[in-house]
Order: C-alpha cells, then sequence, then structure tokens
C-alpha cells in the first residue's frame, strides 16, 4: 500500500502540478501500468498463483455429481502458457481438496506422473499445491474430489427445494472459492476458457455459466464451452430439477419446475433490460443471457456468473419491483465480466461501476422515478456506512490484504463507485460520459485492471477540467480518501418527499395508521417509510402499522425484512413466528446476517438466535454459516 500511495501521489502531481490554464500533458498508460506492475502495487494477495511464471489459459473439466457423497469428482485439465521457459513447478489454489494424482503432458495425449505437494491450510487462501512440471509440459490434469462441505458448493437435500423430490447443487465462486471445485490459478488478474463434461443423476439437469443448451435432453451427460476468456470466480455450476423458458430471442430462465411460471412472469422485461444496455454501452458480448433462479437457500441476491445470472427467488416480489437485481448482474456483462478487477482492492470497479450501469438500465426500462428512488436508498445506505465504518474503510480502493473478501467487502464499493460515476456524469454531461464509458468498456475488454489503471484511462480520456461552470471532480480524493467527497451528486425523488408527508399526520398522533394513505406504495416506497419510523415505537404503535399494513405477513422479501429488523428491536411478539420461518426459509446472507445480529443485541435475543440458528444452520450455504457462526460465537 506504502508503494502504491507513494507512486500515486507521484502521479498525481505530475498530473496536477501544472499551471492552472494550461492542460496537463496526459500520461500514456502502458508506462505507468508497467511501473506499477514492477513494484507488484497489483499484486493480488488473495491466491497463491504466480503468473509471471506460468499461466492457466484453459480449463477442461470432466467431473461427476455425486449426490450421496456430496461431491464433484474427476479431473481438471489446465492449459498452461509458461512465461518463464524455465518454470519447474506451478502453484495452484485449492481448498479442501482431495488430490488424488497430477500429470502432466506436452501434446495433451502421452502423460506423466508429476509429484505434488498439499501446504498446510490457511485460513482464508486455502492450501497451496504445488506441482512439479517437466520441460515443455503444456497440460497439466489434477485428478480429485471435493470435500462435502466445499466452501464454494452447497448441495440440497429434497426437502430444500420447491419440488421436495429431488436434490440439488449449486457453487457460489466469488470471492475465492472457485478453488473450493476446481485447481487452479484463482485470481481475477488472470483469464481462461473452459470447457466441462458434467455426468449427473438422470432425472436432473447441469447447467453452467457457458454455452448451456436450453434444449438439452436430460440424459445425465452435459456438454459445456465457454469461448470467452474468464476470470475463475466467474466459473460456475448448477445440478437440480431444471426446466427452461424463453424470454425473448436470446434470453430465458431456468428454474425449477413449479417457480417457472412466477420467475418468467416476474422476469418477462429481461430482453428489454439486454436491448437497453446495448444501446447505451455497445454490444452484449456473451451471446445468450439466461437467468437461473435458484432454491431459497443461495447465499447472495444475485451472481453475475456470465450467459447464466444466478438470482434468489427472493426477487419474485410479483410486481417486478425487485428486478433491479437482473439490471445489476446484467450489467455485470460490461462492468465485471468484461472489464475485471484485477485484485480485491479494486472492487469498486465490479460492483461500483455495476450499480451505477444497473441505475442507468433502470432508468431507461422503468423510468428516472423508479431509479431515483433506488439511487436514494443507495445514499442513505452509504451515508450508513461512512458514519459508523472505520474511516479507512470507506475509501473505494483499499487494501484488502490479508482481510477475508467475504466478510470484509462492502457496500461501499457500489454505492460510493456509484456515486462517483454519477457525479462524472453530471459534471462531464450525460453524453460525453456515456461516451467515455461505453470507449471504457471496449478499450479493457476481457482484461483485468487496477484502480490506477482506471485513473490513468479516465485523465487520458476526458478532459481535466469539465465543461463550463461545472466544478472540478477530485478524482484522488473519491478513489482513495475516506468519506463522500465534496460537490458529490444528489439523487432526489419527491416519491419519498410524498411518503413522509403521508407519515406526518400519524407519526403527530392526529390520524390513524390506516389513513396514512397508501395508493399502492412500491417496494421502494416502502422501504423509504418503515427506515423513516422513529427510533422507538410502542407496542401499540406496532400493533397498528401491523393491523393497517400487514407487515408480518408480507411475501416481499426486502419489506419483511425491514419489518422484522424492527420487530426484534422493538421486542414486538406477534412477529416472532413469522422471524423464525424467515430465518429457516431465506438463505440470503444480506438478510439473514443483520437479522441475527440484532437479535445478538441482547442476552435474551441472543438465546433465541442461538436455537434458531440451530435448526436453521444445517440449510445454510456455508457462506452465511462462516458469518453467522462469528456473529454469534457458535461452535459446531
Ligand atoms: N458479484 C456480486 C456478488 C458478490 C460480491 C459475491 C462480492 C461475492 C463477493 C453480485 O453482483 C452482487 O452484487 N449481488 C448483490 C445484488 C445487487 C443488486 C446489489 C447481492 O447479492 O445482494
Ligand atoms: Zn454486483
Amino acid at each position: 500500500m506504502h508503494i502504491r500511495c507513494l507512486l500515486l501521489a507521484g502521479l498525481t502531481s505530475l498530473l496536477f502540478a501544472q499551471d492552472q490554464d494550461r492542460r496537463p500533458t496526459p500520461l500514456p498508460m502502458p508506462t505507468v501500468g508497467k511501473a506499477m506492475d514492477k513494484l507488484e502495487a497489483a499484486k493480488d494477495f488473495h491466491s497463491y498463483a504466480n503468473p509471471s511464471a506460468v499461466l492457466t489459459t484453459h480449463i477442461a473439466l470432466d467431473l461427476k455429481a455425486d449426490f450421496e457423497k456430496r461431491v464433484l469428482m474427476g479431473t481438471a485439465t489446465l492449459q498452461l502458457k509458461l512465461v518463464d521457459k524455465s518454470a519447474d513447478h506451478v502453484d495452484l489454489d485449492t481448498r479442501n481438496l482431495e488430490i488424488e494424482k497430477a500429470e502432466s503432458s506436452r501434446d495433451g495425449k502421452a502423460w506423466r506422473i508429476e509429484t505434488h505437494t498439499l501446504a498446510a491450510k490457511e485460513p482464508i487462501l486455502g492450501s497451496k499445491l504445488t506441482v512439479s512440471l517437466s520441460r515443455e509440459s503444456r497440460f497439466l490434469r489434477v485428478s480429485y474430489r471435493t470435500s462435502p462441505g466445499a466452501s464454494g458448493l452447497q448441495w440440497l437435500t429434497p426437502e430444500q427445494t420447491a419440488g421436495k423430490s429431488l436434490p440439488f447443487m449449486f457453487s457460489q465462486s466469488q470471492a475465492i472459492h472457485a478453488r473450493s471445485w476446481v485447481p487452479c490459478q484463482d485470481s481475477p488478474r488472470i483469464r481462461i476458457t473452459y470447457s466441462a463434461v458434467i455426468h449427473t443423476p438422470n432425472e436432473l439437469r447441469a447447467v453452467m455459466s457457458a454455452d448451456n443448451n436450453p434444449n438439452a435432453k436430460r440424459t445425465g451427460t452435459y456438454r459445456f464451452t465457454m469461448p470467452n476468456p474468464i476470470p475463475s470466480y466467474l466459473m460456475a455450476i448448477a445440478i437440480g430439477d431444471l426446466d427452461f423458458r424463453s424470454l425473448g430471442k436470446r434470453t430465458g430462465v431456468y428454474a425449477e419446475p413449479s417457480v417457472l411460471p412466477k420467475a418468467a412472469k416476474e422476469l418477462e422485461d429481461t430482453e428489454k433490460m439486454v436491448a437497453a444496455t446495448e444501446k447505451l454501452y455497445g454490444p452484449y458480448a456473451w451471446g445468450r443471457y439466461d437467468i437461473l433462479v435458484l432454491p431459497p437457500s443461495f447465499p447472495y441476491g444475485g451472481m453475475e456468473n456470465p450467459r447464466l445470472t444466478f438470482a434468489t427467488p427472493t426477487i419474485l416480489a410479483g410486481d417486478k419491483s425487485l428486478v433491479s437485481l437482473i439490471a445489476h448482474e446484467l450489467a455485470h456483462s460490461w462492468s465485471g465480466n468484461l472489464v475485471t478487477y484485477a485484485t480485491w482492492n479494486d472492487v469498486w470497479l465490479n460492483e461500483g461501476v455495476t450499480t451505477y450501469v444497473e441505475r442507468r438500465i433502470v432508468e431507461a426500462v422503468y423510468g428516472r422515478h423508479q431509479a431515483e428512488m433506488e439511487a436514494m436508498l443507495g445514499r442513505r445506505t452509504l451515508q450508513h456506512l461512512v458514519d459508523t465504518l472505520p474511516a479507512g474503510d470507506t475509501a473505494l480502493w483499499f487494501s484488502m490484504k490479508g482481510r477475508d473478501p467475504d466478510e470484509d467487502t462492502s457496500e461501499i464499493a457500489y454505492e460510493k463507485g456509484a456515486l462517483f460515476l454519477r457525479t462524472l456524469e453530471e459534471a462531464y454531461g450525460r453524453k460525453s460520459f456515456d461516451t467515455f464509458l461505453r470507449a471504457y468498456f471496449h478499450r479493457f475488454a476481457f482484461r483485468s485492471i487496477t484502480t490506477a489503471e482506471f485513473e490513468v484511462y479516465f485523465h487520458n480520456h476526458l478532459p481535466q477540467e469539465p465543461p463550463e461552470r461545472k466544478v472540478p471532480v477530485p478524482v484522488q480524493a473519491w478513489l482513495y480518501s475516506p468519506g463522500v467527497p465534496e460537490g458529490a451528486a444528489v439523487p432526489q425523488s419527491d416519491a419519498f418527499e410524498l411518503v413522509e408527508s403521508r407519515m406526518k399526520p400519524w407519526l403527530e398522533g392526529k390520524a390513524t395508521a390506516s389513513l396514512i394513505g397508501v395508493q399502492k406504495w412500491s417496494t421502494q416506497e416502502w422501504q423509504h417509510f418503515l427506515q423513516k419510523l422513529p427510533e422507538s415505537l410502542s407496542p401499540i404503535r406496532m400493533n397498528e402499522l401491523d393491523a393497517a399494513f400487514h407487515f408480518t405477513d408480507s411475501g416481499n422479501a426486502e419489506i419483511a425484512f425491514l419489518w422484522l429488523q424492527l420487530s426484534i428491536r422493538h421486542g414486538y411478539a406477534p412477529a416472532d413466528g413469522r422471524l423464525q420461518a424467515y430465518l429457516t426459509g431465506i438463505g440470503r446472507r444480506r438478510f439473514i446476517l443483520p437479522l441475527y445480529s440484532e437479535l445478538a443485541k441482547t442476552p435474551a435475543g441472543k438465546r433465541r438466535a442461538l436455537e434458531i440458528y440451530k435448526l436453521a444452520r444445517p440449510g445454510y450455504h456455508p457462506l452465511a454459516q462462516t458469518s453467522i457462526d462469528q456473529v454469534l460465537g457458535y461452535n459446531e
């Protein structure tokens, strides 16, 4: 970090220590990029791979899914490029893999056994696998099996699915869990193409972040190719009782049969979203865009696996009010999957740019009004984080060295990143900024870059001073300083003012809750309403709200989440049963973790949390288990 700061300070003074009236001479990008690389300023501290010696270019998987043992087993054949011709070994990332043997080959036909050593497990990184390489090896074949508790896989019993009759499994490779199901160089700087042969029980279908065939028959064997180079965290697989429904000429949805009709209805605007994004930022580079709706234990809202976004069923609100999540994952097809962060320190390049693009898609498809409400809620989240996190964790670029990216990646990257881009948009004008962003995606397509590279590109492609009468944007402060810099854009929505004016008479005790007079509020208006309630409400007042708006019974996961959080805070007993049902029914970490944390604030609450957790834990994804174990101090 020190080296990087020094270098950037140097770069900045070069860029800015010029006469105010003169445009600084832009630095050619490669100079800085190379200098940074040399100093290893862009080193990925979350991988054992050494890309300056050996690079993987392609991985061919041949894996069988054994649902009884809960393992994937078979081979991963890595195609290698020896950057250092004298390299005599390769270091791979693994976590809890059982390695049977490693073999190398010059031609992919004749194989020889290589020695392999699995180092002791490091808590965050897993185990380094070192394999010797005979001279001129171009292929490395590893025979292995995963462990039943693999951090990047979840195996579900039939009871945990919608259909209740067949099992299910899915992967979640981001942040650093690809290594728990594929021995690989698990670093976003290293891009690979992949192919796979997947063997499943005959009655199940396999899908991957690759060229899925919607018409594939359930034969027990599925073949896939991902022809575009992707980082390892985008390798993904799911196997279950999955059917397909087309949504448009290149879009569709996979889900369990009983979920499919609702999913298809909710997601019917997907094709429009793809078209809207292409209009803004250039052609969609990945062929098909399909969505897989997973069972409720999926630990995230969504995951941008290329060609096949993975999504939580909690977005199926019935009124499309939560489909901005699809806009988000789709946006990653440009920001993230095309242009990828080089290290975890640069995660804002994925999530911040994506959150900005997400709102542009929402605006294009659903209108400015909807996009502004979402931007305002995001702005509030950002303020809350800035007010509560250690200052150092609120810069866009920040050092993740020694930290667990699953636990320490905050919404700062998302919301501060989005606000930064919006501020730039307003300063330079939408037209210029759109042109800039489109060119940026094109320039760095299929590449992984650092914040410093973004910065240099920015300085070379947008003038130093925005158009007249606009205030210059303090780019350095946005990227490297804590908090929200002066002059940040201000999202605005009169919808929320209206909500507040409706709340006022009730808050002042001048009207009953039923008189708040809600006219079909959207989820976002309800979110605003629930977030604006006073710190403390009497049980009678809670009851009154519940009777008027049926929050406890809300089928909308976002609204129920906020209400349950309030209920815990206020000891509102009528919601107790719903809380337990919610926590045992959903595994999305963003919802369940804060509820457990809220419970854990009092001794009685903590006892209750542990009671519920004991029931719910076996159904949670390993990732959610790890986070909640920490919050509750739970040891198995
Ligand atoms: N790529 C992320 C999920 C992720 C981030 C996984 C970091 C592991 C580490 C995905 O695009 C995402 O941001 N999902 C959000 C939804 C979004 C609408 C904010 C989520 O899951 O809540
Ligand atoms: Zn994202």
